[in-house]
């Protein structure tokens, strides 16, 4: 009898922040996100001279742990989840635990998109997402192989999800996503009317 091993998974985690207080977390880091947008200067003027379709805090301030409490309460209620993640990888990190090393806004108005790209320099990134307003953007995940597909043909549209070249991952409000920094992404554009509101992060 023939044998077809599956090797080299790659895992997505997924959970939601449910709860009277992360329902109450998730209202106030929007507060907190939205009075940022509009207070930080250098990150509005990256995001202009970038042609960012929106606000991100990612090239402006490091320091939203500190700066405002609800970053905090979050960065404590995503702890169990990144121990939960780091343990189902099997990471063996000696007796040590992943710790946050950076964390950003992102408001993504309509139109708006973030092309493919993975998060050097840090072992499991994720995000957390406080607005998802109807008909935007899924998460869009890329078989890692990609480009080693030489010649490889394409998959038929009937293959299972876990053989597709793509994955999307259609967040919900308060829905936490959690993958290791080297699996690339996209966000395609933003087909919704509102803003889309998340919180990236990256664990070292
Ligand atoms: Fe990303």
């Amino acid at each position: 009898m023939p044998q077809i091993d599956r090797l080299f998974p790659t895992q997505i985690y997924q959970a939601k922040l449910a709860g009277k207080k992360a329902t109450r977390l998730n209202k106030d880091l929007r507060t907190a996100c939205l009075s940022i947008a509009r207070d930080d200067r250098a990150g509005q003027n990256w995001c202009k001279e970038n042609a960012y379709a929106g606000y991100t805090s990612y090239a402006s301030l490091n320091d939203l742990t500190t700066r405002a409490p609800q970053f905090k309460d979050l960065e404590l209620a995503l702890q169990p989840h990144m121990e939960a993640f780091a343990s189902a990888l099997h990471f063996d990190l000696a007796g040590r635990n992943l710790k946050l090393d950076s964390l950003w806004i992102n408001i993504l108005k309509p139109g708006g998109v973030h092309t493919g790209h993975i998060h050097p320099h840090s072992a499991i990134s994720g995000t957390y997402y406080v607005t998802v307003p109807k008909g935007t953007s899924a998460l869009k995940l890329e078989d890692p192989r990609l480009g080693l597909m030489m010649a490889a043909p394409a998959k038929k549209p009937t293959a299972p999800r876990d053989s597709q070249p793509f994955v999307y991952i259609e967040p919900k409000p308060g829905a936490l996503i959690l993958f290791e920094s080297w699996l690339r992404h996209e966000v395609p554009p933003n087909q919704a009317t509102e803003d889309r509101i998340s919180i990236s992060f990256n664990y070292a």
